[in-house]
């Protein structure tokens, strides 16, 4: 399936429960040509308002990350999540949780699709479940991240979630420390300049 093929059946999409209470589906966005790609778990609020990945209080650490951090525009990267639409405690709208096995089985493929069109030369994982699910791991993401892994031969970094970060200390968390390191050798891999 090629790009507009297959934004347009993520759009349609009703393969999943989280259809019927989603207000916008969030494809991603991007650079489809990125040389990075970050992999969140699904949308939020903000951005099952906007139809846009990122653009809440975690999208505004990550935006900075990217920006500040790399050096880089949101528009050179791309930004995806492992579902979606937005899954919520129960569907009530509420409170955000991660997608279980069954969405992200049936959402997936859309995501497995991107990666292969977009063909990055690296991948940034966010958090637990964009971890496990594109490494195949039970292992927690304390333990994987700062560590190279692959998938498919395209070199996977796992780091902290920004949401996570964000609920351990927000601005001063020294996890934010982490991250920084892990990001480093992103832009390593990726011969970039580390700003100053
Ligand atoms: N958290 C995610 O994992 N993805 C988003 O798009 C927003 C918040």
């Amino acid at each position: 399936m090629d790009w507009n093929s297959l934004k347009a059946a993520a759009l349609g999409c009703k393969k999943c429960r989280l259809c019927e209470t989603r207000n916008t589906v969030v494809f991603g966005e991007g650079n489809p040509s990125a040389r990075v790609m970050f992999i969140g778990e699904g949308p939020g609020k903000t951005e099952d308002e906007t139809g846009r990945p990122f653009v809440g209080r975690a999208g505004e650490l990550l935006t900075r990350i990217i920006e500040n951090g790399m050096g880089l525009a949101r528009k050179d990267v791309y930004i995806a999540n492992i579902v979606k639409c937005r899954p919520t405690v129960e569907q009530k709208g509420f409170k955000d949780r991660p997608p279980d096995p069954e969405e992200t089985s049936a959402c997936s493929p859309y995501l497995i699709r991107q990666i292969q069109l977009i063909a990055p030369e690296a991948i940034v994982t966010l958090g637990n479940p964009s971890t496990r699910f594109l490494l195949q791991t039970s292992t927690g993401i304390t333990k994987m991240r700062g560590i190279w892994s692959h998938y498919n031969g395209i070199p996977v970094m796992p780091t902290y979630h920004p949401s996570y970060v964000l609920r351990n200390g927000g601005e001063k968390s020294p996890l934010r420390r982490d991250v920084w390191d892990d990001i480093k050798k992103v832009l390593e891999k990726l011969n970039l300049p580390i700003p100053g």
